[in-house]
């Protein structure tokens, strides 16, 4: 670890899923879900990650808390590698890191009332003493906007937008340092998502939560995001603070998904960049750079050679090989965004069905 303030250091992390085929499930390929991601996260700091659906997002989530195995890497939390950990020590950390899925009917237990579901685990790892227990289920439920009755009610009687307080109220009472919130709002109908958000916020300054913000709602990662991290078919593709990467965005294909930001101001237009073609599959994905088959910048050597993570300044990092010193590009990513195709909009369309109302 290299300072205290570093709460979660993950190192190259992979996780490739075996592609199995036939009636003996002989594995025939790999889905490299996660191919070599690297970044931290401060603690109580939100790190916003961003990419199209299917990029490996979820799994990076899932691999960091040890609910996937990996295929490769480190992941350091409060400076011990998870994976190095015995079961007893990993049951012990356990509580220190949850996650927020984005559908919160199907994450909770039809069957249990609410103050059961959000005290199971208090009670499984000893959070608070059994004469406090009641007391303490409550002042959690409260500080999630729940109130004390609602602890003999169960799931199936909440709006979307109470049954997704009951989550975090469940992952809260484990009194975690680090909370995955994958999509949290996105299943919310948008009246609803602005109270989850600020729930969210409020929670981190009275607790000093650090969160993995996983969303392809750019606005609202723009809003809750100390740092932002960009993903493109499994790599990191640009990882900079928020006011850096949303101001001055580097990467073509960050520069492609910002484009979809609509600015507030209709006075104001901007070069929507759309994407040609479809997201590539992560079983076999283009060699090189990546993105080559969409990028408008890519020059020869974006086919076979790997662009490494490189640093423009301020931790503000970006792996594309416009910004090796040898690129060989005559183009200058800065200023001709309106010679990109539009991206935005394909982008908007793809993740539609996620924001589709729910109604809370
Ligand atoms: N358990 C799994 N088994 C096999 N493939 C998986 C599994 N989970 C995810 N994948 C694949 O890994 C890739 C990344 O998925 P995911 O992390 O869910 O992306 P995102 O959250 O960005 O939409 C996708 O191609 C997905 O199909
Ligand atoms: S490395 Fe080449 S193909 Fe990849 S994003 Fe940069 S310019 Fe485009
Ligand atoms: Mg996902």
């Amino acid at each position: 670890m290299n300072d205290n303030n570093t709460m979660l250091e993950v190192k190259n992390l992979q996780k490739f899923f075996p592609i199995k085929s036939g009636f003996f499930g002989r594995v025939v390929g790999q889905v490299k879900a996660v191919d070599g991601v690297s970044f931290s996260i401060e603690r109580g700091k939100t790190m916003g990650l961003v990419g199209e659906s299917g990029c490996g997002k979820t799994t990076v989530g899932k691999t960091i808390l040890r609910l996937n195995s990996k295929t490769g890497g480190e992941v350091y939390f409060n400076g011990k590698e998870i994976f190095g950990l015995g079961n007893a020590e990993m049951l012990k950390m356990r509580p220190h890191m949850q996650i927020i899925f984005q559908d919160p009917y199907s994450s909770l237990s039809p069957r249990l009332p609410v103050g059961e579901i959000i005290g199971e685990a208090v009670r499984e790892h000893q959070i608070v003493p059994p004469n406090e227990f009641d007391d303490y289920v409550t002042r959690i439920m409260q500080a999630c906007g729940l109130q004390e009755y609602h602890k003999d009610r169960y799931p199936h009687e909440f709006s979307g937008g109470q049954r997704q307080r009951i989550c975090i109220a469940r992952a809260l009472a484990l009194n975690p340092d680090f909370v995955v919130c994958d999509e949290p709002v996105s299943a919310l109908d948008v009246s609803i998502q602005a109270q989850i958000i600020n729930l969210l916020e409020d929670l981190q300054k009275e607790f000093n939560l650090a969160y993995l913000f996983i969303s392809h709602d750019l606005s609202v990662v723009q809003h809750i995001s100390d740092t932002v991290g960009v993903m493109y078919l499994g790599n990191l593709v640009e990882f900079a603070n928020k006011d850096e990467i949303f101001s001055n965005p580097l990467h073509p294909y960050t520069k492609a998904l910002f484009s979809a930001i609509p600015i507030p101001d209709p006075t104001v237009r901007r070069n929507r960049i759309i994407l040609e073609g479809s997201i590539p599959s992560p079983a076999n994905p283009p060699s090189g750079c990546k993105f080559h088959t969409r990028c408008t910048y890519a020059m020869e050597r974006c086919k076979v050679e790997v662009p490494v993570q490189l640093d423009k300044g301020n931790g503000h990092m970006v792996a594309c090989h416009l910004y090796d010193d040898n690129s060989g590009s005559e183009k200058q990513p800065e200023t001709d965004e309106a010679s990109f195709r539009a991206i935005g909009e394909q982008y908007d369309k793809a993740n539609e069905n996620k924001t589709e109302s729910n109604p809370a």
